[in-house]
């Protein structure tokens, strides 16, 4: 069927729009919509390119949603290896740099581009006729891993170049990196979840952009900055600042940190002026690196084994200091985790003063073996989350004793657990701890749950401390009157806070159940929850089976949520917050009819079906309570195979495995 041209129209406005916020937010830094405004424009590509799937190209924005899980990362040859830069740390070491580029190129002064050494990863953009098709890490300089399927789904790397006249092939390197304000947002989102935090921003990174399946890079919030190119420069660019101007013009975010500088004087005032703004940034760097501007300059200076003469990496001194640990803390999170923190003599790092640092957990603790009264050198790492580096052992007075965790938890003295393959040793009381059950208000009270305004720390402890609140049924049972009788809570607060606690009834069923706290569900495992049951009571009583049939939703996931619903005082809780008047929106839930022929069943797609796209045949199942696999057993209950199917209809046919073309499935879907 043909579509008519003002869909066609507006299909390609929406991403023009798109793609031009996603430059104005990240290669610019000057965003001029929402991010509710944004996500608008998107659901409304998305939504027409669902109606009319033709319409889908590969570059385009929703396409960056992330595709199935790989294997295994495939290798790519480099076509101009990756190579690394020396490194100085002193100053005259910059000055003997400078002197052999003088030398080198017989020249008095030189001109030098400088930049932020960004720490993050390198990364390899290859673009043929202008757009992405490779996306590759430097690996050991010569092969790297293909990281495309990740990659595509940053918001900051152009899926195509923003020209008319694209290059045949253009190869742009730059570091992938984690804004610290959005590693902070994902390490708070770890610790409601109750899961491992990240120790910094490069580490977040890498483990983000190292996700075989490219739906969960998708979820995370990456950076990109460009640096240079490899292959394939335009030969009227003279100089590296001209050369990141253009690849400004052409899409990608390039920092604005730059500076042209001449001579070492220049390079060291560079160094000095960044230096001092370091905390400021929002970003990681461990340092600057000098390039020579010119580039035919570059050329004859050419490399030296594998690193370049005409740059050089100035690199920061790491930053460290020693201090006295006076105690080592307990804390408890809101699953029950208990993270030893080193309480220490307040020593200033890194431009801020510090005052504890985690020990992460037991095992930790024990490898560094720190005790109460060591001296220890305390770093930065990654310049945002404080940790003990090592002890002085020289220092350690007479008599320390060596850490051991509690048998019990220091706040309610339960019993405390930990299995044999965990890290983590956890309180065993659920939410009958005090600071479990603190936590989990916190978290039931947070933005993207139930958003009541103005429950923070302190009112929590509060409420809790006076006991006041044991659940967060609790919460919707105070009044003005109650709330007031607290220190520090005067009247027109009390009634704020009640009244914001009464707006957050008004909420979805994805932020309820986000907002209970189940172990290992997370937002988008609520939403899938809340789509695909419709109401709280199915969910309440799904088996783990039936669990297992939502989108994403593994035995493991779906034990925890089983876990949850098992306990009693969990059932009360919710019950009670239902009959204290919490009530759902509608939720574009489906009732999903459990008798139809397709729920439970396990599929296989395999080869191109002649009108539904992969996806779409996928969703149509899932819809359904069918399951999608990527491989055929003997659980597999019907192989769909389209043109060309290979391996998979062989392996189908000898399990003898139904199989059905696209119309057959299409039949089943309507029966
Ligand atoms: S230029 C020939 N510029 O540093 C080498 N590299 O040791 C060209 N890095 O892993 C590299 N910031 O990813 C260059 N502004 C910058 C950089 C930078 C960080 C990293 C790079 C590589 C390492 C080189």
């Amino acid at each position: 069927m043909a579509i008519a041209p003002e869909i066609d129209a507006r299909v390609a406005q929406l991403r023009a729009e798109l793609d031009q916020h996603n430059y104005n937010y990240y290669a610019l830094d000057r965003p001029v919509i929402s991010d509710a405004e944004y996500d608008g424009l998107f659901r409304e590509l998305q939504s027409l390119e669902q109606q009319h799937p033709e319409l889908v190209t590969a570059d385009s924005p929703t396409q960056r949603v992330g595709t199935e899980p790989l294997a295994q990362f495939a290798q790519v040859t480099h076509r101009t290896p990756m190579l690394s830069l020396g490194n100085a740390f002193a100053d005259d070491e910059i000055a003997a740099f400078d002197k052999r580029v003088r030398e080198g190129l017989d020249a008095d002064a030189v001109e030098y581009a400088a930049e932020p050494k960004f720490d993050g990863l390198a990364i390899s953009l290859i673009y043929v006729d202008g757009r992405l098709a490779t996306a590759a890490t430097r690996g050991d300089g010569y092969t790297g891993e293909d990281v495309t399927a990740n990659l595509r789904t940053l918001r900051a790397i152009p899926l195509k170049l923003r020209t008319t006249k694209a290059p045949e092939m253009l190869e742009v390197r730059g570091e992938v990196l984690m804004l610290r304000a959005d590693f902070e947002r994902m390490n708070q989102r770890q610790r409601e979840l109750g899961e491992r935090e990240f120790v910094n921003p490069r580490n977040a990174a890498a483990g983000s952009l190292r996700q075989l399946d490219p739906r969960i890079t998708a979820t995370r919030r990456l950076a990109f900055y460009a640096y240079g190119t490899g292959a394939a420069v335009d030969p009227e660019l003279r100089k590296h600042s001209q050369l990141l101007d253009r690849l400004s013009e052409l899409g990608f975010p390039v920092t604005a940190e730059r500076a042209v500088v001449k001579g070492v004087e220049g390079m060291l005032g560079y160094y000095g002026a960044i230096g001092a703004r370091r905390a400021k940034l929002p970003f990681d760097i461990d340092g600057v690196v000098y390039k020579v501007n010119d580039l035919s300059a570059q050329n004859t200076l050419g490399f030296v084994s594998r690193a370049p003469r005409y740059a050089i990496a100035h690199k920061f001194p790491a930053e460290e200091a020693t201090t006295v640990v006076e105690g080592i803390d307990i804390q408890v999170g809101r699953t029950g985790a208990l993270t030893p923190v080193a309480r220490l003599k307040p020593v200033f790092v890194g431009g801020v003063t510090v005052t504890n640092a985690t020990l992460h957990n037991e095992d930790e603790v024990r490898r560094k073996d720190v005790r109460i009264g060591d001296t220890v050198v305390v770093r930065r790492a990654g310049d945002v989350i404080p940790e003990v580096a090592r002890v002085m052992l020289d220092k350690r007075p007479a008599q320390t004793v060596q850490f051991e965790l509690p048998k019990c938890c220091p706040i309610c003295n339960s019993e405390v657990h930990r299995a044999a393959d965990e890290a983590i040793a956890r309180c065993s009381a659920g939410l009958f701890c005090p600071a479990q059950r603190k936590q989990a208000l916190l978290h039931f009270a947070s933005r993207r749950a139930m958003d009541v305004e103005g429950l923070g720390d302190k009112l929590v402890e509060q409420l809790v401390e006076s006991k006041l609140v044991h659940t967060p049924a609790d919460l919707y049972k105070l009044g003005v009157v109650k709330l007031a009788a607290l220190e520090r809570m005067a009247e027109k607060s009390a009634a704020n806070v009640v009244a914001a606690i009464e707006k957050s009834k008004h909420t979805t069923l994805a932020r309820f159940i986000y907002a209970l706290g189940i172990r290992n569900v997370g937002e988008s495992t609520a939403q899938d929850l809340a789509r695909h049951f419709g109401n709280i009571e199915r969910v309440a009583a799904a088996g783990v089976e039936a669990l297992q049939q939502v989108q994403d939703v593994g035995p493991v996931v779906a034990q925890s949520i089983a876990d949850f619903f098992s306990e009693p005082h969990n059932r009360e809780v919710v019950e009670q917050l239902l009959a204290a008047g919490v009530s759902f929106e509608e939720t574009a839930a489906r009732q999903i009819d459990t008798e139809n022929p397709v729920y439970g069943k396990t599929f296989v797609l395999t080869g191109a079906l002649p009108t539904l796209t992969r996806d779409e045949a996928a969703q149509k199942i899932r819809d359904q309570g069918g399951k999608v696999s990527g491989s055929v057993s003997k659980k597999t209950d019907f192989v769909v195979a389209g043109a060309d199917a290979g391996s998979k209809l062989e392996k189908a046919r000898e399990l003898h495995v139904a199989i059905l073309d696209e119309a057959g499935l299409l039949k089943l879907l309507e029966s």
